[in-house]
Formats: C-alpha cells, structure tokens, sequence
C-alpha cells in the first residue's frame, strides 16, 4: 500500500533479498490507432513472461482521455504490481487520477529497499505547454521528512531509489527546457547525497540517458511508444521503443533496456 513513512523507527524493513523490476516510461497511450495501447499490450506480455519481475515503474506521460477504470483494466493484465507517477501531459487529469489511484507521491517498501514516487512536472498545471520539471513546496516539505525517517529506520534500508518523470538538469544539456529546474536539480542531487539515493529513474525525454554522480546513478528510460533517432540505439525509426529491466543487488544493480522489436529474437 501506498503510504508515507511515519516519524518513528518502530517498525523495521523487511530483510533484504535480491529481485527485479521492469521501468515503463512515457506509454502515450492517446497516440492514434491505439498504438500506445497496443504496446502496452505486448510489453505487458513480455513482463509477465520476466518471471523475475516483481513490480513495474510507470513513469508518467500516460495520457488517458479514456475514464480512469478502462487504464486500471489495462494495468490489471499485468501479473505484477505497478506504482505510478505522472508526467507533464498527464496534468488535466491530476484531480480525476487522485480519486482513482491516491496520491501522486508516496512511498513504498520491497525487500527492505524504500521507493519514492515523485510528481515533478508540476509547471504543466500552470502553463500547459510546459516541458520543465519542478516540485511544489508541499512535496519538499514531504520529501525532507520521509527521508529524514527513512534514516531513523534500523536496520536501513539497503536502497533508496527515487522516481519520477522529468529528469535533472545536468552538465552538458543542451535543451534545458525539457529538464527539472536548476534549484529543483540542485535540490535533488543534494538529498542523493545526503539520504545515500542508489539510484533516481525518469522518463519524459524519449530517449535514453544514464550518468553518476557521486553513488547516486541517474537513469532515464526511453518512451514505450515513440523516441527521437539519438535515443542511444541503432534504430533510426522514431515509432520504436520499449522498457528497462532492472536488477537489484545487495550493493549495486544492474540495469538494461529491451527495443519492443526485438522481443521474440530471445525466445
Ligand atoms: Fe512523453
Ligand atoms: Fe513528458
């Protein structure tokens, strides 16, 4: 369940084993033809063949002019949970999404690691054209004392990882309009730092991009549905994508993602 974690050290994680999870980013699902819906379909499929999987990251961007219920059907063909954050073109149905699914951050524990799910494309809300990332005072103030409890807990948990749509913005970035804002990067680096974050997952650019900084990895998934030619893959066509498979170690993970045409070349 999806909750926050309170301010006491009562309770202890649970002991820590190895697993996997699988990273969904910027599904689309509006796209036409129902093609975002139809490849949902088929990364479901492969994740419930992944019998190593125990949970699914959707990292926002869903776009759901649907009612809410018919997304919920299509998750529930997913043999494993999901935990969602939305993206920036997912701000119109904040409201709706909150009666259906709660809040649009929160944590949640598995094999004694902590996973926080973030809301960072809130200058959508405002300015509906807006690509930006940022955080609202309410999800700071709620940020700081959840990690700060989570560094109460004994034993610690053995990972912090971090979730959320719009990725940072770093050294290098050449269009800095589509990334989280400088204070809001700043910030987010400096609880990596200060929590020991193993690692933060975004989506949002449609194309893939990983870095470290310091034992914190950054790790952006490319879209579900569709990505610009330089998203790191020898593919030129912009109508592929796929999903991120990630492994969980006691002192490290490992991570890879999968084209959607390429399924089937392994079996
Ligand atoms: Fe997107
Ligand atoms: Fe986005």
């Amino acid at each position: 369940m999806k909750h926050e974690i309170p301010d006491n050290s009562n309770r202890s994680p649970s002991p820590f084993s190895p697993f996997a999870f699988a990273v969904i980013a910027d599904p689309h699902l509006e796209t036409p033809d129902q093609r975002g819906v139809e490849k949902m379909r088929q990364v479901i499929d492969k994740i419930n063949q992944q019998a190593d999987i125990a949970f699914v990251l959707v990292l926002g961007d869903l776009i759901w002019h649907q009612p809410l219920s018919e997304l919920k059907a299509l998750l529930a063909n997913l043999q494993v949970p999901s935990h969602l954050v939305l993206g920036n073109h997912d701000a119109p149905m904040i409201a709706d999404y909150g009666h259906e699914f709660g809040s649009v951050y929160y944590t949640f524990e598995y094999a004694g690691c902590l996973f926080v799910g973030l809301w960072n494309a809130v200058p959508a809300l405002s300015e509906p054209r807006s690509h930006e990332g940022d955080l609202d005072d309410a999800q700071i103030t709620w940020m700081e004392r959840t990690l700060r409890n989570a560094t109460r807990r004994q034993p610690s948990y053995r990972h912090t990882f971090l979730f959320m749509h719009v990725p940072p913005n770093h050294d290098g970035v050449e269009d800095r309009s589509l990334r989280m804002r400088s204070p809001t990067t700043e910030l987010l680096y400096r609880w990596c730092k200060q929590f020991s974050v193993t690692a933060c997952f975004f989506g949002h650019i449609h194309r893939e991009e990983s870095f470290s900084l310091a034992d914190t990895q950054f790790i952006t998934t490319a879209s579900l549905n569709w990505n610009f030619p330089d998203a790191g893959t020898s593919n030129e066509d912009q109508d592929f994508g796929g999903y991120r498979t990630v492994r969980v170690h006691e002192r490290s993970i490992t991570h890879e993602f999968k084209l959607t045409h390429e399924f089937g070349r392994d079996c």
